[in-house]
């Protein structure tokens, strides 16, 4: 007989996983039970400052008062009907995300890969439908140590060697230029070019944050040379790094954008591509769908989302104490810091290797009630809820320092 949950300890949860859960992934033995806000308190009552923020899907905190509310009212009303059938919360959800981003489409679907496969199914059926590439020859151009997903086609143009190994066959129809290069999308970009993809920062990679002038190259460059331009901004954008989206640091507006994360609030997968309407339009009946993509759940949850942004308070605050991330990691240079980089409430930080691996300082920072992800070797990545205040965020940054100090 298995115990319940609530009398089984951490220790205890995390020993059940192993034999029936796939073991994809590798998580900081810390077993979460409740959260509030920038809070996440564990079985036994420990609590943790959340510096990670479910990758930035919880960009506005852990149960958002309003977007548990708009999930609550929805709940009671009306969940799921599929888009065989209108539903009554879709239109504003559309209305209002287009406008936020600046667009005039949008494609309702659930998680962030399936923003990208969609996204990348648009791009190509515009190319033959409005470019004229001939029939399956269009071709995508990517950026090196890109992050957009895990299904086989994502896979397919990734150049991380963990996330494609074992995974083939791959999906054609993708070439790979290294990143921040405009010499090298210049040269890769011609007449079979569907879209330049990219993600303006690059977030799994580490926080790149591409020279200024780029965002606007890829621009200027895609619209030179007739093809589209999509941003991925499923992790940068909705507020992180001080904007509501990260190519408004260039004031730039990309052909299609792929959001998802942050979108669903913390509550249910949403994601979504929004496009100019030429590039949307070549989308018809039957060519593409998804049973649970603008579910009117999702619908509410995502309009609630938008109307926070709506405000413009998030995407200051991000700005805001952006400021005093840096401020505070500035003064870990030298101190067991080798460098960062960061935008908005945003950082990928580079611990020294001889102080620990980023997972080591990682389990060292869990132990002192702070919660983040390493990523690549010595890297750790900052990115709190955006309602993290400046106080805790300056204590967390003690908290690093303390374990830095430590460490070795
Ligand atoms: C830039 C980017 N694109 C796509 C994805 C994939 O999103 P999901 O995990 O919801 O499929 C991620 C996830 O980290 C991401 O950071």
């Amino acid at each position: 007989m298995t115990a319940p949950a609530h009398a089984r300890t951490s220790a205890d949860l995390i020993r059940a996983e192993e034999p029936v859960l796939a073991h994809n992934y590798h998580p900081l033995p810390v077993v979460v039970a409740r959260a509030e806000g920038a809070w996440v308190e564990d079985v036994e009552g420990r609590r943790y400052l959340d510096m990670l923020a479910g990758y930035s899907a919880l960009n506005f905190g852990h149960r958002h008062p309003a977007l548990i509310q708009a999930a609550h009212d929805q709940l009671d009303r009306l969940t799921l009907t599929s888009r065989a059938f209108h539903n009554d919360r879709l239109a504003e959800f559309a209305e209002r995300l287009a406008a936020l981003t600046g667009l005039d489409m949008v494609l309702p679907m659930n998680t962030g890969a399936e923003a990208v496969e969609s996204g990348i199914k648009v791009a190509r059926k515009w190319a033959y439908d409005v470019k004229g590439v001939p029939d399956g020859q269009a071709t995508i151009v990517v950026a090196a140590d890109n992050f957009h997903g895990r299904t086989t086609t994502i896979v397919s143009f990734s150049t991380d060697e963990s996330a494609r190994a074992g995974f083939g066959p791959f999906t054609p129809g993708f070439k790979i230029v290294p990143y921040n290069d405009l010499a090298a999308l210049e040269e890769a970009v011609d007449e079979t070019t569907a879209a330049v993809l990219i993600e303006p920062i690059q977030g799994e990679a580490g926080v790149i944050i591409p020279d200024a002038g780029y965002l606007t190259g890829v621009r200027e460059l895609t619209r030179r040379k007739g093809c589209l331009f999509i941003a991925d901004e499923i992790q940068s954008g909705l507020g992180r790094t001080g904007r509501t989206l990260a190519v408004e640091h260039e004031s730039v507006v990309p052909d299609v954008l792929l959001l998802g994360k942050a979108l669903g609030g913390g509550i249910v997968p949403v994601s979504a591509v929004v496009a100019r309407r030429e590039v949307m339009g070549v989308l018809g009946p039957g060519e593409h769908g998804s049973t649970f993509g603008g579910n009117p759940l999702a619908a509410a949850v995502g309009t609630a989302v938008v109307e926070l942004l709506e405000t413009g308070e998030f995407q200051r605050r991000a700005d805001e104490l952006g400021l005093v991330l840096r401020e505070g990691l500035e003064a870990l240079r030298g101190h067991g810091v080798t460098g960062f980089r960061a935008r908005g409430l945003w950082a990928g930080v580079d611990v020294d290797p001889a102080l620990g691996t980023g997972r080591e300082i990682s389990e060292r920072l869990m132990r002192e009630g702070i919660l983040v992800k390493d990523t690549h070797g010595s890297t750790i990545r900052l990115a709190p809820p955006l309602t993290v205040t400046a106080d805790e965020l300056r204590s967390a940054l003690g908290t690093l320092e303390k374990v830095l100090g430590q460490a070795g």
